[in-house]
């Protein structure tokens, strides 16, 4: 349902940063994914090259205790292993003419649409989205892959349209059930929620690993299992991708290869709250971002292998780590001014939420500012 259309709400976000240094900006993902070593969302690396996260995990007990409660893990299912499906057995909805059903029994999920006087059911096959915001599944039809025009929001535990794709006026049942989805954008929508669905550039709905796990960020493991395996540490190291040696603006691109980096926002000439979801084009919109510094990156305030923290107190000595307090002078290392207003919470103020109607949910400004004013 994201890729990223989902953002239309164009007016509640204020004015827009002026022109940046492309350097301090990284790049597009099209671009990041062409270049040699690993990418997420590359999918150009044969399946026996994955090894899957509970082999990670006989090494790496620390990320791999705390990684799979996230949401990007649990970002995508098989229907029958949907918790939303399953706690909501009978969710249903009525627009207009058409009523719509999602029935849940013995694993199995039914979607019906009727206009009264047809009625077109098909067993839903994916669902996307962990369910923390909402869900949009997808079924096949006729060997082709749609997506619901129905979603799940957890806001209001029922169905409302699926964003960006809400059609004034379905001509029939079939268009009112969902949209098509092409080869192209499947290898794309399941690239950014799942792990190893496309490989040597083919789509691979039978052995991919649903949701956002270990191989998904890091690239395939075989050859670096198999190098510590031997005591070849050196090659094992090179073997995978260890962000942390990305500097700033690449470190960012990398989150943003699934949330959208700066210029894939620019190049799809998204402006305004259109690009309210992609935290990389809001940050590096900051003045706190500047030319880019790793005190500012998206690891600098989460810790990508657990839940994400929602207490705000929690990422004060994120912002204290360069901008000074009280009457305290800036210097190189604090960079930033202190506030006159308020000397905790800072990102209650300053990362404003923004409620987006049709999403039935907020969303954080990752633009760094001082309100809208
Ligand atoms: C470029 C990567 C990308 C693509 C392509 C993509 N998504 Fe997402 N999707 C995301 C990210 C990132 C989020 C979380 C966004 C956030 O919370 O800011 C998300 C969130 C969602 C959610 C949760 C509700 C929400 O909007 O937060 C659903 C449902 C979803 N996507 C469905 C889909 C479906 C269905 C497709 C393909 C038809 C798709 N997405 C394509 C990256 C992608
Ligand atoms: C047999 C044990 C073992 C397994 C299995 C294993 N690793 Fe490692 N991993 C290591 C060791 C040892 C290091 C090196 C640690 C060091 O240099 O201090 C390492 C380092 C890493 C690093 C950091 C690389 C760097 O540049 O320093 C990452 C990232 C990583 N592993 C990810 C993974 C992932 C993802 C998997 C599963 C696909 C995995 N590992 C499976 C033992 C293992
Ligand atoms: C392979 C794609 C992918 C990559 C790479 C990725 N994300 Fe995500 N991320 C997602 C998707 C999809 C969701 C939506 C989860 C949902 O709500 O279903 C998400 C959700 C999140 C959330 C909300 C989680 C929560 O607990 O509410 C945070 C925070 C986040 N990502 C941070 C990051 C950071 C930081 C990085 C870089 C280190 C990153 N992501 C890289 C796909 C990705
Ligand atoms: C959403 C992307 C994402 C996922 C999924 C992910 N990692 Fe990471 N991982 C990162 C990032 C980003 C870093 C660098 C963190 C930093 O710079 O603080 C990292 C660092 C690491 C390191 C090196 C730590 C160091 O100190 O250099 C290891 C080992 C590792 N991850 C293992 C795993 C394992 C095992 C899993 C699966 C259980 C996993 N990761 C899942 C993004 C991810
Ligand atoms: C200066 C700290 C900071 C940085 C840097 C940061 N975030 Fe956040 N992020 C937050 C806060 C605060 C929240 C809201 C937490 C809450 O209330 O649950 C948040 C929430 C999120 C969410 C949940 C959805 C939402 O809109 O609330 C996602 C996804 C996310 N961040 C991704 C990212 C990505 C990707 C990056 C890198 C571009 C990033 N963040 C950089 C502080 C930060
Ligand atoms: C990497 C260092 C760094 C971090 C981390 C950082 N900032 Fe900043 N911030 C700056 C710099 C540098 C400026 C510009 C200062 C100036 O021009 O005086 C700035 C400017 C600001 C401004 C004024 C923006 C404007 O458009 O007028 C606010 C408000 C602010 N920061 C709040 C925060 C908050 C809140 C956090 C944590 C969520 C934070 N900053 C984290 C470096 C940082
Ligand atoms: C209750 C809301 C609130 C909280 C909490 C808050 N601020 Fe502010 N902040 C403001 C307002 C309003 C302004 C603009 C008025 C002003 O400049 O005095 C401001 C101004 C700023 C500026 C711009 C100063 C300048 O001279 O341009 C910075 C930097 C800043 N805050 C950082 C922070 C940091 C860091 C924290 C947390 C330690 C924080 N703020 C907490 C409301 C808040």
């Amino acid at each position: 349902m994201v890729s990223r259309a989902f953002v239309l709400g164009v007016l509640l976000v204020g004015g827009l940063p002026g022109p940046r240094t492309a350097w301090a900006q990284g790049m597009a993902t099209a671009d990041r994914i062409q270049g040699p070593g690993w990418w997420p969302t590359q999918g150009t690396s044969p399946r026996k090259d994955y090894v899957g996260a509970a082999a990670c995990a006989r090494c790496h007990k620390p990320h791999a205790a705390t990684q799979p409660a996230t949401s990007m893990a649990r970002t995508a299912a098989r229907a029958e292993s949907s918790e939303v499906l399953r706690e909501h057995p009978a969710l249903s909805f009525q627009l207009g003419r058409y009523s719509y059903r999602v029935d849940t029994r013995g694993g199995q999920s039914v979607y019906t649409v009727t206009d009264g006087t047809r009625f077109i059911s098909a067993s839903l096959s994916w669902a996307l989205g962990v369910g923390r915001v909402g869900q949009t599944w997808l079924f096949e039809r006729d060997g082709r892959l749609y997506e619901s025009r129905m979603s799940y929001y957890d806001s209001i535990k029922g169905l409302d349209f699926t964003p960006a794709h809400a059609l004034p006026a379905p001509r029939d049942v079939e268009e009112a059930m969902g949209r098509a989805v092409d080869d192209p954008e499947a290898r794309r929508c399941f690239g950014c929620h799942t792990t190893a669905s496309t490989t040597e550039n083919a789509l691979d709905l039978a052995h991919l690993v649903s949701g956002v796990t270990c191989e998904a960020c890091h690239g395939p493991g075989a050859r670096h299992v198999a190098a510590i395996e031997q005591d070849r540490v050196g090659e094992a190291r090179q073997a995978v991708l260890n962000p942390r040696t990305l500097d700033p603006a690449a470190s960012v691109d990398f989150c943003g290869a699934c949330h959208a980096t700066w210029w894939d926002v620019t190049l799809a000439n998204e402006t305004g709250i259109a690009a309210l979801r992609s935290q990389p084009y809001r940050l590096e919109s900051s003045r706190c971002w500047g030319k880019g510094d790793a005190r500012i990156t998206c690891v600098a305030c989460h810790e990508p292998h657990r839940p994400r923290e929602t207490e705000p107190a929690l990422y004060d000595t994120r912002c204290l780590s360069c901008h000074v307090s009280g009457k305290a002078a800036v210097t190189r290392e604090h960079p930033g001014r202190a506030c006159t207003v308020a000397t905790a919470r800072c990102v209650t103020c300053h990362m404003p939420k923004y409620d987006v109607p049709w999403m039935h949910s907020k969303f954080t400004d990752h633009r760094i500012r001082v309100g809208p004013r």
